[in-house]
């Protein structure tokens, strides 16, 4: 397979595994051009990309700034803050706007679940699903994949523990969708009121202690505590979090010499680790920002079309 056969990139469900193996192995090829003293090549020129979040982000909106850019793409950024959003201007009226400008990709966040779905819909451009409210994160779990692709090689048969606010995350949702696709053995982690029974239907185990999961993992995604999307109090304190399943130094020390540290970011030092996790070999969360710009680097090109990569030129001046 030599390019996606799609227009969109809307959630990890609706890839094959082959297609996020396709993904992963051309990201590789990408991020081997960051050592290079030129790192873009001209394989989007004249091609516009817009990205459009109404929600925060600073690693998905930089990454994919960065990316469009070492692609060669013009990029346009939409600010909901600074826009005619404010002024009561509607997601189809904005989106046809987009489409009078010839746009030919729009990276979309949005605090709406399936609005990226909506927006494919509605226009000729490529869309990219940068995070739809709590339903998916494709981006962030190719990125993921690839980084733990990058240290063991392979996926297949890794125990991987999901610890935290499984409840509210679409990083844990897309994660789960493409590690068990890879093959993994994914167990979730957290106190009940954040990691729901349902979520069994992925195929996952669960597990409300820590304590007892953390020696046989792999790999460990910490997410983060998403204070701003819990309504009512899902347990008792922060304090209380920490405690039960925060990775401590303490812990650390109980889990597999080489197990993998991860965490999507932004990150909450003293709730799901301690400041000095952060800094450990283990712990890849810098490696997972500068994957994420080859990853969407890899995503933008095989939508293009991918062609073999070993021909890519090298930006000239
Ligand atoms: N991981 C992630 O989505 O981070 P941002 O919200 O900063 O983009």
């Amino acid at each position: 397979m030599n390019s996606l056969k799609r227009k969109d990139l809307l959630d990890i469900q609706s890839l094959s595994t082959e297609e996020i193996n396709l993904i992963c192995r051309s990201a590789k090829y990408f991020k081997d051009m960051f050592t290079r003293s030129v790192k873009s090549v001209p394989v989007l020129r004249g091609k516009t990309v817009c990205t459009l979040f109404y929600e925060p982000s600073t690693r998905t909106r930089l990454s994919f700034d960065l990316a469009a850019k070492r692609l060669s793409a013009d990029l346009i950024n939409f600010t909901v803050s600074t826009s005619s959003v404010v002024k009561g201007e509607s997601l189809i009226d904005t989106v046809h706007t987009l489409e009078a400008m010839k746009v030919d990709y729009i990276v979309m966040r949005h605090a709406a679940s399936m609005a990226p779905h909506f927006l494919s819909k509605n226009i000729n451009a490529s869309v990219i699903n940068a995070g739809d409210g709590f339903h998916a994160h494709p981006t962030q779990a190719l990125l993921d994949a690839y980084s733990i692709l990058e240290k063991r090689g392979s996926i297949e048969g890794l125990h991987i523990g999901i610890v935290g606010d499984i409840r509210h995350s679409r990083v844990a949702r897309s994660d789960i969708e493409a590690f068990k696709k890879l093959g993994a053995k994914v167990t979730l982690c957290g106190p009940p009121t954040l990691v729901p029974d349902e979520f069994r239907i992925y195929g996952v185990d669960i597990s409300y202690s820590l304590d007892d999961l953390l020696p046989h993992l792999d790999v460990i995604n910490l997410l983060r505590m998403q204070k701003e999307r819990q309504r009512g109090s899902l347990f008792p304190s922060l304090r209380e979090y920490h405690k039960n399943f925060a990775l401590t130094v303490e812990r650390f020390r109980r889990c597999r010499p080489d197990i993998i540290i991860m965490h999507p970011g932004p990150i909450n030092r003293g709730i799901e680790l301690d400041n000095a996790i952060v800094d450990l070999p283990n712990t890849i969360i810098n490696e997972q920002v500068t994957n994420g710009v080859a990853v969407r680097m890899s995503i933008f090109y095989l939508l293009a079309g991918g062609a073999p990569l070993e021909n890519l030129p090298e930006e000239q001046g």
